[in-house]
């Protein structure tokens, strides 16, 4: 059950109601990085479709840059809050449905959820 009465709990009171996160992160000496698996065309697909659906603005959805979220083994990354929910995505397809499902609806993609044991 949610606690109401402290300051951030409360969803109407938030500036956004979710972020979505995406590593753009680029390592240039060999080591896995989210840029060597197009997370930054993901994170301009997210970005046009969450403005295509109407969701991006206060109150809604913001789509923002990230550097190293440090769990690089299983990239490319993204993590949505308030829910802290962490995606791994390969295609476009993937995230049309985290658009769709998540930002928009509210209901986690458990086929795209990244492991909990995954590190750097
Ligand atoms: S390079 Fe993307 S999480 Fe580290």
């Amino acid at each position: 059950m949610n606690d109401t009465s402290k300051p951030g709990n409360d969803r109407s009171d938030r500036y956004y109601q979710r972020h979505i996160f995406f590593c753009l992160n680029e390592r240039k000496n060999g080591e896995a990085c989210c840029t060597q698996h197009s997370a930054q065309s993901a994170f301009d697909r997210c970005k046009g479709q969450v403005k295509a659906a109407g969701l991006s603005g206060p109150g809604m959805v913001r789509v923002n840059k990230a550097g190293c979220l440090d769990r690089c083994a299983g990239g490319p990354v993204a993590v949505v809050y308030p829910e802290a929910v962490w995606y791994t995505y390969v295609d476009e397809q993937d995230i049309d449905e985290i658009v769709e499902s998540h930002l928009k609806n509210g209901k986690v993609v458990q086929r795209l959820l990244l492991p909990a044991g995954v590190g750097r």
